[in-house]
């Protein structure tokens, strides 16, 4: 297994998916069998065994031999083949069917981040092939070679291969994978699996192999934030050790690291490793044992991190996929793992439902078997989990229902989750097209950010009146009014500003939701806190830079805080003593500094215009 191996990064795992009947085991023994990678003897071997039966020869029965020779030895319901290349080698995953791939890829059995799909050319897209699709964007695999495979039955025919492959190139660009080529292959008879095709001159992409070789390289979760699941804690005389494998990240001796969700705090004093002195150092893909400087109540299931924490909460938006025959429901009750930490929790609510044929989310009051769903799950518990868009490993997790596997899940984005429950957001019945059609204008939200002074404030009242004007349904929420009522609890911590912002944000979606054009104002210093508030209003979220330098908007000073700052009356004053992290893809700059409000506004407005003017070609009936 690679996963105790010190060259991670040199092996890397492709897994194998694909419709039962597309042709994945013929390809995977073909494969093998063309790299030069079969065993000696391998395939005389299963000629006897065929002649014995009295079959022909066919190439899934190298698989089938893989197959047979695993289940004697232990447990993985997974096939796993090496295939070397003479360049770099891979680690092949075949999974029989969805769950056990779900299965192995959620308890990291198998952590892939490139696949191998396989579509029969016949076939076309299939459910499964869907299914297997949205799989691999679920457990965050990003990296997709698609094998049209069968060529032969469609006499090797261009069209037909165009047709299949447009179809499976709008689905996973639907999905937002990268798909990284498409590869008409005959694989029993090795076409474009090692050798371009005679056969097929038209095709004058990669083979199989070279698009194996172009895949980006093997994760780098070595550069990635510290995870480290506790794993056990042994007492050997008078030191306390702690075991666990190294998800993503390094750690050395001396270093000082957290413990989520507790978060206390101790420095590593030595590695314990059998027959080996002196280990100063280890990274992602080892298993580890080690030695503190200071006693801490330390239980399996914990995180240890650096300064980049997991997000640690009792309820947790999970995207899942349902096994069960019996539907899960609202307050259902399971238990949830991830890493080495098991959850008792509930269904706090059903988000939603997604049909994997279209790809669209519905309300249900139900998750039926094998369909996706987003839930939030609770638990007396915290969680200390990533978002998978942040760090794949370290969200994954599996549902289990009396000890069975009843589902697998990833933890998202940790943000429009209701704590409570009995939550079920009701529709409207007029469409944002509608509003958008009566107003006149598109709706969205304008997100100023910059420092204190630098004229946020100033520019969107005034883009506000003139809105107005016109007739538009324009709103500014400002900093300083919003954290006057709504937002008063909040102070100008990290976190406080965190919350500041998401709720700003998902008032501005209903205001944008309303038909309005939503102009903010807030100094909103956090990269990360700007990028979840995009989320919130996906694709009517324009990100506007009102730019000016610190000197600047201190000799402006309107409020006399930055005075106040610098005596010490103020703490953590943005662009004084608290960080502001420069937007680096906005939208929009706009540089107050030597320009005048009507000069910036003529900036403003002109960006307005394109944004959010009305088009009539647009225009749709309002029924
Ligand atoms: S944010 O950081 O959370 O985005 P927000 O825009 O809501 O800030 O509020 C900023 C306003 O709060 C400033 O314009 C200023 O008037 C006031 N303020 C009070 N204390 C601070 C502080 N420590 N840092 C920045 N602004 C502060």
């Amino acid at each position: 297994m690679i996963a105790s191996s010190q060259n991670v990064d040199l092996i890397l795992p492709v897994v194998v998916v694909g419709h039962v009947d597309h042709g994945k085991s013929t390809l995977l023994g073909r494969l093998l069998f063309e790299t030069g990678c079969l065993p000696e003897g391998k395939i005389d071997s299963i000629k006897k065994m065929i002649n014995r039966r009295s079959t022909d020869f066919e190439w899934s029965y190298v698989m089938d031999a893989f197959k047979a020779e695993r289940e004697q030895g232990i447990t993985i319901d997974t096939t796993q083949i090496e295939l070397r290349t003479g360049e770099r080698d891979y680690l092949l995953i075949d999974a029989p069917g969805h769950e056990e791939f779900l299965k192995n890829m959620v308890t990291g059995a198998a952590s892939a981040t490139a696949a191998l799909l396989v579509v029969d050319v016949v076939e076309g897209v299939r459910d499964q092939t869907q299914r297997h699709a949205y799989l691999l964007k679920l457990l965050g695999v990003q990296e997709v070679v698609v094998i049209v495979n069968k060529m032969d039955l469609v006499a090797h025919a261009k069209n037909n291969f165009m047709e299949v492959a447009k179809q499976i190139r709008s689905y996973l660009d639907e999905l937002n994978i990268n798909t990284q080529v498409i590869i008409p292959v005959v694989a029993r008879d090795g076409d474009n699996l090692v050798i371009h095709s005679q056969k097929m001159p038209w095709y004058e992409g990669p083979t199989v192999v070279e698009a194996l070789k172009a895949l980006p390289k093997a994760s780098l979760l070595i550069d990635e934030p510290l995870r480290l699941p506790v794993q056990d804690i042994y007492h050997f005389d008078s030191r306390r050790i702690v075991v666990g494998r190294i998800e993503s990240g390094r750690l050395k001796i001396g270093d000082e690291v957290c413990f989520s969700p507790t978060g206390k705090v101790a420095v590593i004093t030595s590695f314990e490793k059998w027959n080996v002195s002196q280990q100063i150092s280890a990274s992602a893909g080892e298993s580890v044992a080690f030695t503190l400087d200071r006693e801490l109540f330390i239980e399996r299931g914990q995180i240890i991190h650096s300064t980049n924490a997991p997000h640690v909460t009792h309820d947790l938006l999970v995207r899942l996929i349902w096994f069960s025959r019996t539907p899960l429901e609202l307050g259902s009750k399971l238990q949830v793992k991830f890493m080495t930490s098991i959850h008792q929790v509930s269904i706090a609510s059903i988000k939603a439902v997604i049909d994997l044929k279209t790809l669209t989310s519905s309300l249900a009051e139900r998750v039926q078997q094998n369909t996706i769903a987003e839930v939030v799950l609770h638990s007396r518990t915290p969680f200390a989990v990533d978002s998978v868009d942040e760090l794949a490993p370290t969200a994954r997790g599996v549902l289990f229902d009396s000890f069975n596997v009843v589902g697998g899940c990833v933890a998202l984005a940790f943000s429009g989750m209701s704590a409570s429950r009995n939550i079920y957001p009701t529709g409207h019945r007029i469409s944002v097209e509608q509003r958008v059609l009566v107003n006149g204008h598109k709706s969205g939200v304008l997100w100023l950010t910059g420092l204190s002074g630098s004229g946020k404030s100033t520019l969107a009242m005034a883009l506000e009146q003139e809105l107005f004007k016109r007739g538009w349904q324009a709103y500014v929420l400002d900093g300083d009014n919003v954290r006057d009522r709504l937002n008063s609890d909040l102070g100008f911590s990290p976190n406080d500003r965190s919350e500041n912002i998401r709720r700003v944000a998902e008032v501005a979606r209903l205001l944008a939701d309303s038909g309005s054009i939503v102009i903010t104002a807030f100094i909103s210093p956090y990269a990360i806190d700007r990028e979840r508030a995009r989320e919130i209003a996906p694709g009517a979220f324009h990100e506007i830079y009102v730019k000016a330098a610190v000197e600047i908007c201190e000799g402006r000073d309107p409020k006399g805080l930055y005075a106040k700052a610098r005596r010490g009356e103020i703490s953590e004053f943005t662009g004084i003593d608290a960080p502001y992290e420069v937007p680096r893809q906005a939208n929009l700059v706009v540089n107050t500094e030597n320009k005048s409000v009507e000069q910036c506004m003529e900036t403003l407005i002109s960006y307005v215009d394109d944004a959010f003017g009305y088009v009539p070609s647009e225009q749709k009936d309002v029924a």
